[in-house]
């Protein structure tokens, strides 16, 4: 008793289906946030806070939306960013993501704490299908140094640590519901079994060194070739420090609104940081992405506008192959492909060097 498939017109739609019909367990770790959820309520409603200016009387006959991020050509500037523990929501995981955006020629970025293997993702792939992976750094830096190596010789292209999360958040939605688990074969401290008294997040988690810091980047750069990028950037500061530390990006990310409280979102960060980066002649210098909340591809449109080379997309994704497996994760890349065509035209960008800053009216935005 779900609406059919093609009665979601858009990615919130998927939401809504998703929380009716997916395990009580599932719903609850996928959808909350630290604390108070401020950071995840904002996530999205800061979008809102930006108006455009579009251009008229430009050709738009023709709309290309493909563009380059991390060196690789790809679709549309969207990429499915790391979320762990895929098959609470599907039998068969990861999997079902890796599927849907090789149909779309989109990007994956593939979870640490992936319920499906490393391998099963990889083997998943089809043609030259670019993935990237999602690291969080072992206080064993062997187990750390054999994780990045192995994806490398596997054919990712890019390493994205995540530096936002030297301790879980609390989400209390989750620890409320407590971890069952379904199925999920994760990495945790050498095999001890888990404590699932804290949800799910708590159980996973335990292994992430928390005295990770600048001075352990040169060590990635002198493990992999793959592309560094540092995930969970919330300050101009630490661009500019990454672009010191000589990493390819930075993510302005909060992680979903699941760990600092009351931390910024990506976007409004994008728009604080980007004239300072011009500033001082970085711009060029670091790939920008920023995630969190974007559920409409003119939100895309936005981050573009000011400035990032793409957006990552999480629980959207979640929910679709929760609600409608492979099918869903389709339909909802699909929907987000019509609406960034239409938003293109409709701002007057026929391709994404077009989109520039003076298409957005960011004079209600809190730049922090
Ligand atoms: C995440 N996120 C995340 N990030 C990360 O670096 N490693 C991880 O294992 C996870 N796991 C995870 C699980 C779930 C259920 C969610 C919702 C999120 C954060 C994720 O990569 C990204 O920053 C946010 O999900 C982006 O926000 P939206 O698109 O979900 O609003």
């Amino acid at each position: 008793n779900k609406p059919a498939l093609d009665q979601c017109y858009n990615l919130l739609d998927f939401e809504a289906v998703a929380k009716r019909v997916m395990k009580k367990t599932a719903w609850a770790y996928y959808s909350s946030g630290a604390d108070d959820e401020i950071t995840l309520r904002d996530n999205h409603s800061a979008f809102h806070r930006i108006w455009f200016r579009p251009k008229i009387l430009v050709d738009v006959e023709k709309v290309d939306m493909s563009t380059t991020m991390l060196g690789t050509k790809t679709s549309i500037p969207f990429y499915v960013t790391a979320t762990a523990l895929g098959k609470l929501g599907h039998p068969e995981g990861e999997v079902v993501l890796t599927k849907g955006a090789a149909k779309h020629n989109v990007i994956q970025m593939i979870p640490t704490l992936a319920s499906c293997s490393f391998d099963e993702i990889c083997d998943a792939k089809s043609g030259d299908q670019i993935q990237w992976l999602q690291l969080y750094v072992n206080k064993n830096r062997e187990i750390t140094r054999k994780i990045v190596c192995h994806a490398e010789k596997r054919g990712c292209t890019a390493l994205f640590i995540t530096v936002d999360a030297p301790q879980l958040g609390r989400r209390e939605k989750d620890m409320r519901s407590k971890f069952e688990d379904n199925g999920s074969s994760v990495q945790n401290d050498n095999g001890d079994s888990m404590d699932r008294s804290q949800g799910a997040a708590r159980a996973i988690s335990s292994f992430i060194d928390p005295s990770l810091s600048w001075k352990d980047i040169p060590w990635f750069k002198s493990i992999t070739n793959m592309k560094i990028v540092l995930k969970g950037v919330q300050r101009v500061e630490d661009i500019i420090k990454a672009c010191e530390a000589g990493v390819d990006g930075v993510v302005l990310s909060n992680h979903g609104g699941r760990q600092l409280d009351t931390a910024p979102s990506g976007i409004e960060i994008l728009a604080a940081a980007m004239p300072v980066l011009r500033e001082r002649g970085l711009e060029n210098k670091i790939e920008v992405y920023i995630d969190g909340g974007i559920r409409r591809a003119s939100d895309i449109v936005k981050a573009l506008c000011l400035g990032a080379k793409g957006v990552g997309i999480g629980r959207p994704f979640l929910y679709a192959m929760s609600a409608y497996g492979l099918a869903g994760v389709d339909r909802a890349m699909q929907l987000l492909k019509d609406e960034m065509e239409m938003n293109m035209r409709l701002i007057g960008a026929p391709t994404i060097a077009d989109l520039e800053e003076s298409m957005v009216d960011t004079r209600a935005v809190a730049l922090h």
